[in-house]
């Protein structure tokens, strides 16, 4: 029986093996989680969401406190069309959050960053722009466009020196996405290095609607990406992503012809990733009927979370003078129409609920959405209950060689650790 380590992921004379751990915002796929695929051979995401924050957490820079001073007078206004990134700003903390992840790789894999179209910040053309040059200059070993179709991301960026060598790869749910960005991009002359082709299992935003998704299937999904690059000649390596839970899950997707699956989830519960312990409990509890996706995201894609989030319902005046990354291109969020309605229909109240959108920067910042993939409710089975009940923490290794070196649906729990 053939396992993932059988195959390799080939760009040019590169082999790696051929596990992707996705992006995960906000710095919830740590460097040190990416740092770890690298090292072992596989490709790690840093994302790029909330970049200023990431580097206060990180290097005690001072990027949200600055902005926040700066736009202050703002808080209680609705109108938030005036709160705009400084870009030499953005583009310090990109270096920051690269420059120093790429400094600290070892071993022969790669470090990518995930790009989500869907932060637009008030400025989408030239806040992405800025993203995408920062992070090559940095020395970024790729990218992979994600939340969003990004038919002018590449574009943005044709003019970069590192355009034509830097790994470039995109996040689709379709042929029809995938066709789209082929045609818009076909006078670049630069194909992409990959195609991440995500199922409706997904952690994250889903790119299909709140109605249908569950009729998606990521096998026909791959196979039909698989037939369309086939058919139009293309040799572009297609990464399965969404619902790979054991070795054997993505033993099956390279059977089919992918070159490589990207897996996130089960990283969730490692020591590396970037969620507090008690949060990483949570996902270990989580049961099936614990887990839902729903429509509060303000980008307007569908999200799968854990119910019990504290970030759904919750009424806080949104933060854009702290954040603002939902910004739309003319300063509005769909939070903030939500957040105003409640304040009109009960002035009076000290604290209100909105339910049906939330402030995601501040939430995902704050750790309080717990999204997940759909097999999160399985976590409890990759590791050992101790004594006080609570779930053994995993480590990254652990998990990426579980995948690599695992048979059919097997999956090796960690040694047991030593009673105190
Ligand atoms: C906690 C979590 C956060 C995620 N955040 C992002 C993100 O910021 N951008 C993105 O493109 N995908 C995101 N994803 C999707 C993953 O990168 C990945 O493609 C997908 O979850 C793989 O499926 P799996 O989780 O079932 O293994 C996230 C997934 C999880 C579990």
């Amino acid at each position: 029986m053939k396992r993932v380590d059988d195959f390799r992921l080939r760009f040019g004379r590169q082999e790696l093996v051929p596990i992707v751990i996705g992006g995960m915002g906000v710095d919830i796929s740590t460097a040190e989680l990416a740092l770890e695929a690298a090292r072992l051979g596989g490709i790690g995401h840093i994302s790029d969401a909330m970049v200023q924050t990431v580097s206060d957490r990180r290097f005690d820079t001072k990027f949200v406190s600055e902005k926040m001073k700066k736009y202050k007078t703002n808080a209680a206004s609705s109108d938030k069309s005036n709160v705009h990134f400084n870009l030499a700003v953005l583009e310090e903390a990109t270096r920051y959050h690269v420059g120093r992840t790429m400094e600290a790789k070892r071993g022969d894999g790669m470090i990518f960053i995930n790009c989500m179209e869907k932060l637009t910040m008030n400025a989408p053309r030239e806040t992405l722009r800025m993203r995408l040059s920062a992070a090559l200059d940095a020395g970024i070993d790729g990218i992979t466009l994600s939340a969003g179709l990004h038919l002018g991301s590449f574009a943005l960026i044709e003019d970069h020196p590192r355009f034509r060598d830097a790994r470039l790869g995109i996040i689709v749910s379709s042929v029809r996405a995938l066709a789209m960005f082929l045609r818009k991009n076909a006078r670049l002359r630069r194909l992409p290095d990959y195609v991440v082709v995500e199922g409706p299992l997904a952690g994250g935003h889903l790119g299909f609607g709140i109605e249908d998704w569950a009729k998606y299937d990521l096998h026909v999904l791959v196979a039909e990406v698989l037939a369309y690059l086939k058919s139009e000649h293309l040799d572009i390596p297609v990464i399965a992503a969404g619902g790979i839970f054991t070795g054997g899950d993505a033993t099956a997707f390279l059977e089919l012809g992918a070159a490589a699956v990207q897996v996130a989830t089960r990283f969730t519960v490692t020591d590396e990733c970037g969620l507090p312990d008690k949060v990483k409990q949570e996902y270990f509890k989580a049961n099936e009927d614990d887990i839902e996706v729903n429509t509060i995201s303000p980008t307007g894609y569908p999200m799968r979370m854990l119910k019990g989030s504290p970030g759904i319902g919750a009424g806080i005046r949104p933060n854009c003078e702290a954040y603002g990354y939902l910004l739309d291109a003319s300063g509005r969020c769909a939070y903030i129409d939500a957040y105003n309605r409640e304040i009109e229909l009960h002035p009076e109240a000290k604290k209100i609920s909105v339910k049906d959108k939330t402030c995601l920067c501040t939430h995902m910042r704050n750790f309080d959405i717990w999204t997940c993939g759909q097999t999160a409710w399985r976590l409890k089975d990759t590791t050992r209950r101790l004594a006080d009940g609570s779930y053994q923490m995993l480590s990254a290794e652990q998990v990426f060689q579980d995948y690599q070196f695992s048979v059919g649906q097997q999956i090796a729990l960690p040694p047991p650790v030593a009673a105190p």
